[in-house]
């Protein structure tokens, strides 16, 4: 195995752009009429299923669904019939239960991403595999201390997950807060992107695409093209964001209106913070307090530079044209949906009280360090340009490219990192490759202590955490409740599926 040279990036970076003319040609909303820009409409809220008597009982069917987007018909696949699937409103200390169905044509699972539960058995288990045709039944039990907060499910299968999440399988899950906040109105809005032909199929990523971490053409905000909000001056509203785009990273803004930052990933801050805007890499939630004031304003995400060859290639080396598909996520900003704040004043809700402190692991002893580099590479020797393309495609180019965690592919057989449970331990998380790699460990949340120079005096919470192409991030993990097996990965789900992924036991 060795890393990528500046010759081979070249030629990558060639057969990418080749595929991206290719794949430009047919594309949905460049060759109907009209632009798709339909927008307007009100956002609609997905189905919510609330918990009763401690328990939350659902089938979630994994089906190809036909539905409207932006105003045409689409061939995706949803849970339940509908993209997002429904959101599960839950409270700590309940269970859900979960009656799967894969009605797809390839094998699936469920995964309840960012919930503290067991990852045993019939639990929040990754290598559970339903294969088409079959049903799996989930049981997550939450404890009765679980962090309130947005959370999301969405398939886990290896080697399938890129595809069935960028198809429309995702849908929110909301743990109640102990102690609720006062706000006008919730709402929860589920960011996704998906690429669509000329007909109204779900396009397929090709290797280039696959490499980078595809990004769709549109971005939806559950399911919707640019809706919209409408609220009246003097509201505050409780936005629940999740960022469900396989690869995609929102910088999302809001101008013209006071937003707060109460939660990421977990729990609450103690005291919303002000912000005037937020970047959440995939996998990532958000919640927004939004204090409204008159006017219209718009729920931007403007461009991030998550990295991309041309990080190793220079400036100049690819042509105009291309630079944006080799730094991907690094174009215009993306109209997200409005917000209209019309009408007379209201009483604005009582102020938020403060919420517990966050625990500080940095105050507990650790007990193990591990460190864990993200690499892209090459597997075997390199032929040159002409094997790198392979004639016809990026096939050859792909099957190359090797994305590892300390030099290995995932395998589901070996277990990576073996932690004793009721212990803290300290994770280093390096990148050595172009490209920014979100990492995200099922079960455990992570504490950031190290983070460039990222103000950290806080606590810091998160169960995704963005570590820069060639940077560094170190992060601290408290084993806690659960003895049993899962795994951590690249949140860049075409870089989980190739084999940026590990396993870790806890005893
Ligand atoms: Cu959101 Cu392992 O996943
Ligand atoms: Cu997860
Ligand atoms: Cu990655």
């Amino acid at each position: 195995m060795s890393s990528l040279t500046r010759r081979q990036l070249l030629a990558l970076g060639a057969a990418g752009a080749g595929a991206t003319v290719v794949g430009g040609a047919g594309l949905w909303w460049t060759t109907t009429s009209g632009t798709g820009d339909t927008g307007g409409a009100d956002l609609i809220d997905p189905e919510v299923l609330v918990s009763r008597d401690g328990v939350l009982e659902l089938d979630l069917i994994a089906a190809p669904t036909r539905i409207e987007v932006g105003g045409r018909e689409a061939s995706v696949q949803a849970f339940n019939g509908s993209l997002p699937g429904p959101t599960l409103h839950v409270a700590p200390g309940d269970t859900i239960r979960v009656a799967m169905h894969n009605q797809l044509r390839v094998w699936t699972n469920l995964h309840v991403h960012g919930l503290h539960v067991s990852p045993e058995g019939n639990g929040d288990n990754p290598f559970v595999s339903i294969a088409p045709g079959e049903s799996f039944d989930y049981e997550f039990v939450l404890p009765a201390d679980h962090p309130p907060g947005t959370y999301w499910y969405h398939p886990h299968r290896h080697g399938h997950v890129a595809d069935q999440v960028a198809a429309g399988l995702y849908g929110a899950i909301i743990v109640e807060d102990p102690e609720p906040v006062p706000v006008t109105r919730e709402r929860v809005m589920v960011v996704s992107d998906l690429t669509l032909d000329a007909s109204g199929n779900l396009a397929e990523a090709d290797r280039m695409q696959q490499m980078m971490g595809r990004e769709g053409e549109v971005v939806l905000v559950n399911g919707q093209v640019r809706p919209q909000v409408t609220a009246a001056p003097g509201e505050r509203e409780r936005w629940r964001i999740v960022n469900a785009c396989p690869s995609r990273y929102l910088r999302l803004q809001l101008d013209g209106q006071q937003v707060r930052l109460l939660s990421r990933d977990l729990g609450r801050l103690p005291v919303p913070e002000e912000i005037t805007e937020a970047v959440i890499a995939p996998g990532n939630r958000i919640e927004l307090l939004v204090d409204t004031a008159e006017g219209s304003s718009a729920l931007v995400a403007a461009p991030v530079n998550r990295g991309g060859m041309d990080a190793m290639m220079g400036e100049g080396m690819m042509g105009g044209t291309m630079r944006g598909d080799n730094e991907p996520g690094n174009d215009e900003p993306i109209r997200l949906l409005t917000l209209e704040v019309s009408g007379d004043p209201v009483q604005t809700p009582a102020p938020v009280p403060e919420g517990p402190a966050l625990r500080d692991l940095r105050e507990e002893p650790i007990t193990a360090r591990h460190t864990l580099d993200f690499a892209m590479g090459m597997a075997g020797g390199m032929g040159g340009d002409r094997t790198m393309m392979g004639g016809e495609g990026g096939d050859e180019a792909t099957t190359m490219m090797t994305f590892t965690i300390n030099g290995q592919e995932f395998d589901p057989d070996r277990t990576d990192i073996s932690v004793a449970t009721a212990t803290v331990e300290q994770w280093t998380l390096t990148n050595s490759s172009p490209m920014d790699h979100p990492i995200h460990l099922h079960v455990w949340p992570m504490q950031i202590v190290e983070d460039g120079d990222r103000d950290l005096s806080e606590p810091r919470w998160q169960d995704v955490v963005n570590v820069p192409a060639f940077g560094e991030v170190q992060v601290l993990i408290a084993f806690d409740d659960f003895p049993g097996r899962t795994v951590y990965h690249c949140h860049i789900l075409d870089h989980e599926d190739q084999g940026m992924m590990g396993t870790v036991e806890a005893r």
